[in-house]
């Protein structure tokens, strides 16, 4: 098996892409841009439809707080859209930290519909957290901040602006469909609620340098 590429819909994509802009935020914080992501998003979107509409198939949170439907397990769906990416949130990890050990604890896809938000939380057991932006719905008119990803935490210099360790500036990334972000997983963050009628879609990885005893998969907890 090449692990340098992955074959989607007849054309080898590689896993990082020579040239990928990788954008650092603070200094534990980069976002990355892949310019395949057309060839990537399109067939992962309408798998990821179709899996939630299934309702029996997935994991749906007892609350609109907790970030929409939840499919687990990205790289046992069999889809080779899906092995790239979690190839890739790996390679990011890898190279982020510098080391060659990579092994994810947890990996899920969210689904949010209208209505959908992700309270403030942090995730346990996780030296780095990757969220890939699948699809990010509809834009709501007159409100900037619909559907958003954001940092709220007083160790992160970007959400104290006015007094250091103050937490009073949440810290809103620029985020668009085929960005990655790697952040450190204990960083509080949460997704603003959500009004479009198109599903906003993304897909994180919880991952560490050691394996370690696995995640509960629990779908009641809060995850972007
Ligand atoms: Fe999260």
């Amino acid at each position: 098996m090449n692990t340098d590429s992955i074959t989607v819909e007849g054309r080898d994509l590689p896993v990082w892409p020579r040239g990928t802009r990788v954008t650092p935020l603070d200094a534990n914080i980069q976002t990355a841009a892949f310019a395949d992501a057309e060839a990537i998003n399109p067939g992962l979107i309408r798998y990821l439809l179709d899996r939630a509409d299934r309702e029996d198939d997935v994991s749906i949170p007892a609350s609109r707080l907790f970030g929409g439907i939840k499919i687990y397990h990205v790289h046992q769906w069999g889809v080779p859209e899906a092995d790239l990416l979690h190839a890739r949130a790996l390679a990011f990890y890898r190279q982020t930290l510098q080391t060659s050990e990579a092994h994810v604890d947890l990996c899920w896809a969210n689904v949010y519909r209208t209505g959908d938000c992700s309270a403030p939380h942090g995730h346990g057991n996780t030296t780095a957290s990757v969220v890939y932006m699948l699809d990010l719905g509809d834009e709501e008119e007159g409100e900037p901040f619909c559907g958003r990803f954001s940092f709220v935490d007083p160790r992160l210099d970007l959400c104290c602006r006015e007094q250091p360790g103050v937490m009073t500036s949440p810290f809103f990334p620029t985020l668009d469909p085929g960005n990655m972000i790697i952040f450190p997983g204990q960083l509080v963050h949460f997704v603003t609620p959500y009004f479009g009628a198109r599903p906003r879609i993304t897909i994180a990885w919880n991952i560490n340098n050691q394996p370690g005893p696995g995640s509960t998969v629990q779908g009641q907890r809060p995850d972007a």
